[in-house]
């Protein structure tokens, strides 16, 4: 577990500090925010270095730009956000370059307590490269760093890996802590029973995190599309479903080596087209030719539900079904519902089910969402986040 200075346990009256947010937040046509989660997960560092006298440099990536000004992808939107909810005036420091004219001058006739916004920093195409020349360039604009993008941590780029090895101390923000408390101590000291449900199209995509969260959990719920490669590996027919063929072996194994760990959906909702309006059934057992399932049926919620019904911690990441289709929600829904009631420690692990648990208006009933996706992801593998491992230690 990492142990890595804070930002309280540094010195920053007076100081400029840069500060990694991941302001990555999705935008529609007309540039407006529409999941301002990882703002306000942004908001706690940023008054405590307002409130003790600090200049605060805001700095983030969004989307990928590619090296270059894409005007679609500029922060200009999160300055104005984070204004609203800050309650003073966040002032952006627009420029193609990042770290440019504007951006030196904005910064220079900065008071204490100010707050400033550089651009995209995937403007610039060192960024991804964690190329030294830019990291020189954002380093010498503060005193201190703290990075505070726990979404970011598993990259390693300039803002976040390269400004760490330049001002020193580089310590983390209230997010990171935060995250790494909620996510580390439930797969490393977790109140039992530990609960985790995957979920999602893609087996292939979480085998690293089903095998480490096997050694850790006491039980393993496995929903969504990927849980019919089990179902193949189960002897059963899937239709038209969501299939890996090339991991049928690999859920074979892990169902030998885990047995009664791994909980799997005992019927599925099926239809013959991927609309939600296309009539549907309820099967158990084998899913019949032409038929694809789109979400979890009665029985296994029942069944998931008992399973969690004792958990004090629970871990969920990925949807049962194809929640984005009202007539495909009810398995992700369901279970959002028991977990907001449960009384246990619940937190869900970044993506989609983070979507589906905001789309059932639950996000505030849980104990923690997370911030990252890939990041959270990468955390409960059991990776290290380069991000994270470059602050300084305590
Ligand atoms: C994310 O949304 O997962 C982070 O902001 C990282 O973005 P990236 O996948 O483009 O590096």
């Amino acid at each position: 577990m990492y142990n890595k200075l804070t930002v309280e346990d540094v010195e920053v009256k007076g100081k400029k500090v840069l500060v990694r947010c991941d302001f990555n937040v999705p935008l529609d046509s007309d540039g407006n925010i529409t999941d301002e989660n990882r703002i306000v997960g942004a908001l706690p560092t940023i008054k405590y270095l307002m409130d003790n006298g600090a200049k605060v440099i805001l700095c983030s990536h969004m989307g990928k730009p590619k090296g270059e000004p894409k005007p679609e992808l500029s922060l200009k939107p999160v300055a104005k956000s984070l204004s609203e909810k800050l309650g003073k005036e966040v002032v952006f420091a627009a420029d193609d370059n990042v770290v440019g004219d504007n951006a030196k001058a904005t910064v220079a006739a900065m008071n204490d307590g100010d707050v400033v916004l550089l651009e995209n920093t995937r403007y610039r195409k060192e960024e991804t490269k964690n190329e030294e020349s830019f990291s020189k360039e954002l380093a010498s604009l503060a005193d201190l760093f703290v990075n505070d993008a726990f979404g970011t941590a598993h990259r390693a780029h300039c803002s976040n890996v390269g400004v760490s090895s330049i001002i020193k101390p580089a310590v983390a923000g209230y997010l990171i802590e935060k995250e790494i408390n909620f996510l580390g101590n439930a797969v490393n000291s977790p109140v039992r029973p530990l609960v985790a449900i995957l979920g999602g199209s893609k087996v292939s995509s979480k085998i690293s995190v089903i095998e480490n969260l096997l050694k850790k959990v006491d039980k393993l719920i496995i929903g969504g599309g990927m849980a019919y490669t089990f179902f193949a590996a189960q002897g059963k027919t899937t239709g038209t479903s969501l299939l890996e063929p090339d991991f049928i072996d690999y859920a074979k194994k892990m169902l030998q080596e885990a047995g009664d760990k791994i909980v799997l959906p005992v019927d599925t909702v099926i239809t013959e087209k991927f609309d939600n309006d296309a009539p549907s059934k309820v099967v158990e057992g084998n899913i019949p030719d032409g038929c694809m399932g789109l979400d979890i049926g009665p029985k296994s919620i029942a069944l998931f539900k008992d399973v969690l019904k004792d958990a004090k911690t629970v871990v969920w990441n990925g949807p049962m079904g194809v929640f984005e289709m009202s007539n495909f929600a009810k398995g992700t829904n369901e279970i959002a519902s028991m977990l907001a009631d449960l009384d246990a420690t619940t937190i869900i692990g970044g993506g989609d089910s983070v979507a589906a648990v905001n789309q059932a208006g639950l996000g505030d009933k849980m104990s923690h969402i997370s911030t990252g996706g890939g990041a959270s992801m990468e955390f409960l593998e059991g990776k290290e986040l380069p991000g994270i491992a470059a602050l300084t230690d305590k």
